[in-house]
């Protein structure tokens, strides 16, 4: 039987994001849930809510190339600022670049009251 409890964090009001807008956040201390170097972003594509750990499968750097700049100059795909690896965004799934094939971590949310919650595992 496992032992692993969720709990949930939030993250920000619904309205805070329109389509292809995304936004980083921090992950509560003691989450072991993902890798504690990285903090987490939420994005709107097409009014559906997604997160991701903010880490690139090819290096495990962070995604971002500017404060909550995860989309490409298309808004289309996340794209990672490093090598420019393209990523769908509602599967997080790479397909273009070194870590092809490959997908960013998806954490968990969970919408009540029109606000977004991060789910945690401690
Ligand atoms: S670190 Fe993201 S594509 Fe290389």
């Amino acid at each position: 039987m496992s032992h692993e409890a969720k709990s949930w964090q939030f993250v920000c009001a619904i309205d805070h994001l329109s389509h292809a807008q995304c936004l980083e956040f921090e992950l509560s201390a003691g989450s072991e849930s993902v890798d504690e170097s990285h903090n987490g972003f939420v994005l709107n594509w097409h009014g559906e809510i997604f997160a991701y750990l903010n880490s690139c499968p090819h290096t495990k750097v962070s995604m971002n190339w500017a404060p909550n700049q995860f989309f490409d100059i298309e808004n289309q795909m996340l794209q990672c600022g490093l090598h420019g690896a393209l990523f769908e965004p509602a599967s997080g799934l790479c397909i273009h670049g070194p870590c092809l094939g490959q997908s960013l971590r998806r954490i968990p949310l969970k919408l009540e009251n029109a606000q977004i919650f991060a789910e945690i595992s401690q």
